[in-house]
């Protein structure tokens, strides 16, 4: 099946991917001027909805208009549901932009937003990723000059990140800053374990990932101490695990930095247990939506 015999949500309708369209004047697409969250269903439910809403939101307000509100619970529920996902996991974009307007950089007050969503099944590669653990590698630039934490449209530094990364055989890039500090990965958040403490960068400077804030959160109850410092490319080298965290992938163990083996080269015994607890929380955070 290609991506293409799906069905979107576009504008208020379910419309089928192939005839699925925007403007030439959309202003995401002339300059980027949107935002977007990606996030994982569970057997046809999104986790952790209302709270990528809200970094939405936030960021909607911070560029100066805003997310049109429906019942998007319902409405993605049923986007799964006519893609045969209703059942598995999924991947879902929801993607929102300033609108199509006459293509001058300076926006107009009125623009109406686009919104449009795309699911698919979970990519396969990721349970793998889970079980064996992944190679990442440096990359020397960041996201953190201009506006990040905003996920925007603008997305030219992840993908020139997730290519550099490719083409040294690693499943990661992490952004370094000042050619020492960590901040994220192109579409990750990093941990860095040392005992019972799990070090993660601050969270100026980088997306404040929706998984990242569920792990602090999940720390406590496991006597596992959170530790927001910068984390330096050195501390990284000599870690007892490293995991990156996002919402589609979870949770990630990192095994080698590109040659080196990190913490054995194996995923560590925190890293899995972290694993099967936020898949617990997961699961039963989208089974109380049921009822
Ligand atoms: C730059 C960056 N950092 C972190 C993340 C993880 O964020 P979340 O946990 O909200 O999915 C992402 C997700 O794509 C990202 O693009």
């Amino acid at each position: 099946m290609s991506y293409l015999d799906g069905t979107v949500f576009i504008d208020g309708r379910f419309v089928a991917a192939r005839r699925a369209r925007v403007s030439v004047f959309d202003r995401g697409l002339l300059y980027g001027d949107g935002l977007f969250e990606t996030m994982r269903a569970y057997g046809g439910r999104v986790f952790g909805l209302q709270e990528h809403l809200s970094r939405l939101r936030g960021s909607a307000a911070a560029l100066g208009f805003q997310v049109p509100e429906r019942d998007w619970s319902a409405t993605l529920q049923e986007l799964l549901r006519r893609n045969g996902l209703a059942k598995r996991d999924a991947w879902v974009r929801l993607n929102l932009t300033r609108g199509s307007a006459a293509p001058d950089v300076l926006p107009p007050a009125d623009a109406k937003p686009t919104v449009f969503v795309l699911v698919k099944p979970v990519p396969s590669g990721f349970s793998r990723a889970q079980r064996e653990g992944v190679r990442v590698t440096l990359l020397d630039y960041s996201r953190h000059s201009f506006m990040p934490e905003h996920k925007s449209l603008n997305y030219l530094p992840t993908i020139l990140g997730k290519v550099a990364a490719a083409r040294k055989g690693a499943y990661e890039g992490l952004f370094v800053r000042d050619g020492r500090y960590l901040m994220e990965g192109t579409t990750s958040s990093v941990f860095a374990v040392r005992g019972r403490r799990l070090q993660t960068p601050p969270v100026a400077g980088i997306l404040p990932g929706v998984t990242r804030r569920i792990i602090s959160e999940l720390t406590a109850g496991e006597g596992l101490q959170i530790v927001e410092r910068d984390l330096t490319v050195a501390a990284l080298r000599s870690a007892d695990e490293v995991f990156l965290t996002s919402s589609v992938a979870e949770i990630v163990p990192v095994t080698r930095l590109d040659d080196r083996p990190i913490g054995g080269g194996r995923p560590g015994k925190i890293t899995v247990a972290m694993q099967r607890r936020y898949r617990r929380y997961a699961r039963r955070a989208v089974a109380r939506q049921e009822r």
